[in-house]
């Protein structure tokens, strides 16, 4: 007889870089000023990895992870799975799912990469959560981490994009559970690719592969920069986090007012703004905090998800829905009911 199981989280983590960078400090670099960013979206502060450093996304996310274990009370040689999200991986390939295996000293277990940018923490998270309801593993580790400072364009002409990113990373671990009115009760994912180049970073490709990139590399050329269609992408933001936060409403029977916590993907606060609004909710049912990282694209989610658990803004029993929009286009949420 299959039985059927559901997901729990049991256990987050976090870890940003120490480097503080002020939006005043990234006036002195281009034409921009604290008020500006603020005003366009919420930012105050973001961390970069010191360029110095050895820290990169596989070692950020391997101290969230450790976090995350710890707190869930499991041992890093029960982990089943690594999904790893991430659209800065440390290297073109292997994905980093594997040096985190690697870095972490877990054995052979299957370590796999996804690719899905702003949504990638909410896609990870479901593969996570369909592998465990089938029954096929029991603990699986789920990161999001991003170093994204390296490949900013920190001059005037990438003002746009560079003011709105930061680095960092989360985990989550999630694990087998019987009782199928808690824990994931649903997951929802979209994708409409005609827009995959609206935000991207095109190069180095494999139509402009590695050895072209370091003949003629030209640190001017603008595809090795991330590109993104700001106002298209925003316009398309407030519509597709509202429908999929919709969408997890209707699956499971409810209504705004059945929301505990909404933790939106921190691309913009006026995106969140907007969305609390269209829903009706109260402050307390809306957790930000680009204020102080900016936009850390598939890490955002999870380093919010775990420092409102921190605040004790997240108990037993509580609806949490987590949703997502971002490059590809993608788009997803995720309705937790919290054990
Ligand atoms: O996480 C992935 C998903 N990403 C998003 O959801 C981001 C969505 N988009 C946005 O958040 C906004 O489009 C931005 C924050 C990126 C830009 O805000 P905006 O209100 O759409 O500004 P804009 O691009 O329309 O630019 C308005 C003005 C322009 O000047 P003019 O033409 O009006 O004279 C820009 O040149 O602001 C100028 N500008 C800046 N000024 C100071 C653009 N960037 C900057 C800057 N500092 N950093």
């Amino acid at each position: 007889m299959i039985k059927n199981f559901t997901s729990k989280v049991a256990g987050l983590g976090k870890y940003v870089p120490e480097k503080i960078v002020t939006n005043d400090d990234l006036s002195r670099l281009m034409d921009t000023s604290h008020d500006w960013i603020v005003e366009r979206t919420g930012i105050k502060e973001r961390r970069f990895i010191d360029k110095n450093s050895d820290e990169g996304t596989a070692s950020m996310g391997v101290k969230a992870a450790e976090q995350a274990l710890e707190r869930a009370g499991i041992s890093k040689d029960d982990v089943d799975l690594i999904v790893f999200a991430t659209l800065s991986p440390d290297y073109y390939f292997p994905g980093s799912g594997v040096l985190v295996q690697d870095l972490m000293g877990i054995g052979t277990c299957p370590a796999l990469d996804v690719r899905n940018q702003c949504s990638g923490f909410i896609y990870a998270l479901s593969v996570a959560d369909q592998y465990i309801r089938t029954g096929t593993y029991k603990n699986v580790l789920v990161i999001g981490s991003e170093y994204q400072s390296g490949g900013l364009d920190l001059t005037t002409r990438g003002r746009t994009v560079s003011v709105i990113f930061g680095d960092g990373a989360g985990a989550a671990v999630l694990t087998r559970h019987d009782n199928l009115d808690e824990g994931i009760r649903s997951s929802h994912l979209h994708s409409e690719g005609k827009h995959a180049e609206e935000l991207a970073i095109l190069g180095p490709t494999t139509k402009k592969w590695v050895h072209e990139l370091f003949e003629d590399y030209d640190p001017d050329d603008k595809d090795y920069h991330p590109y993104m269609n700001g106002q298209l992408v925003f316009k398309n933001a407030v519509v597709r986090f509202s429908e999929v936060i919709h969408e997890a409403l209707a699956k499971n029977g409810m209504t705004p007012s059945d929301i505990d916590m909404l933790i939106p993907h921190q691309a913009n606060l006026r995106i969140a703004q907007f969305v609390q609004k269209k829903f009706g909710l109260s402050d307390k049912q809306v957790y930000n905090n680009i204020m102080r990282y900016g936009n850390t694209t598939a890490a955002s989610i999870p380093i919010a998800l775990c420092e409102a658990w921190e605040e004790g803004l997240i108990n037993k029993g509580d609806n949490v829905v987590l949703a997502a929009f971002g490059s590809g286009f993608t788009w997803g949420s995720s309705l937790i009911k919290w054990v």
